[in-house]
């Protein structure tokens, strides 16, 4: 048994902090779960109008994702992309604290889709990665303004550029599970989005889905 295992209920214990729950709480802000889409996300706190408030959630969440996987890169030493093991252990790292965001275990299981983290943790795996993700989201954000459709393409594209830069890596795998995870948590928008009844980004009302 390697204490470097314990690497993976860590990252799953730093996922699990919500800070669309935190950030509302410390600004006396209605819990996520009560209006709009109901997501704890940065997105649908945006739909309480305060911008700060949805800036710090994004932040926060990101900062968890990049934070587990730096966290394990530093420990496992920067081995961790290349040799087989600890390569693995990364992967386990990833989708942990993906998975922690998406069931915490802090807010009864009630977690969020997991787009600001995703983001993070490509961060943390690699700054080109991050940035050409990111990007995609970005552009996909301002043509069409729905926060919900960038996430889906950035889902799809963030695999492909990883596998682009770093070929067919145990990460890639990983990886394609985040986004698989992340597109399934984002079910009932691609069903809003084809019946034309997703809402824009900044826009208040939202069915609760
Ligand atoms: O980050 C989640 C976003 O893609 C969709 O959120 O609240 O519109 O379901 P929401």
């Amino acid at each position: 048994f390697s204490l470097d295992l314990l690497l993976i209920p860590a990252a799953y214990l730093i996922g699990s902090i919500s800070f669309a729950v935190v950030v509302s709480k410390c600004m006396r802000l209605p819990d996520p779960h009560s209006y709009g889409s109901g997501n704890p996300g940065a997105t649908n706190v945006l739909r309480t109008g305060n911008k700060l408030a949805a800036v710090l959630t994004l932040i926060g969440d990101a900062l968890k994702g990049y934070f587990a996987v730096m966290l394990a890169r530093a420990l496992l030493g920067d081995a961790a992309l290349t040799s087989t093991l600890n390569s693995w252990l990364l992967c386990g790292v990833v989708v942990a604290v993906f998975l922690g965001h998406l069931f915490p275990i802090f807010h009864g299981f009630k977690g969020g889709k997991g787009v600001a983290t995703a983001c993070g943790i490509l961060f943390g795996i690699n700054w080109i990665l991050g940035l050409a993700t990111l990007s995609t989201w970005i552009i996909v954000a301002t043509f069409m303004r729905y926060s919900s459709l960038a996430a889906l393409a950035a889902a799809v594209f963030g695999p492909v550029y990883f596998i682009f830069l770093f070929g067919f890596h145990p990460m890639a795998l990983a990886l394609a599970v985040v986004s698989a995870l992340l597109i399934w948590r984002h079910r009932n928008n691609i069903t809003n989005l084809l019946n034309g009844t997703e809402s824009r980004i900044g826009s208040k009302k939202k069915a609760q889905a």
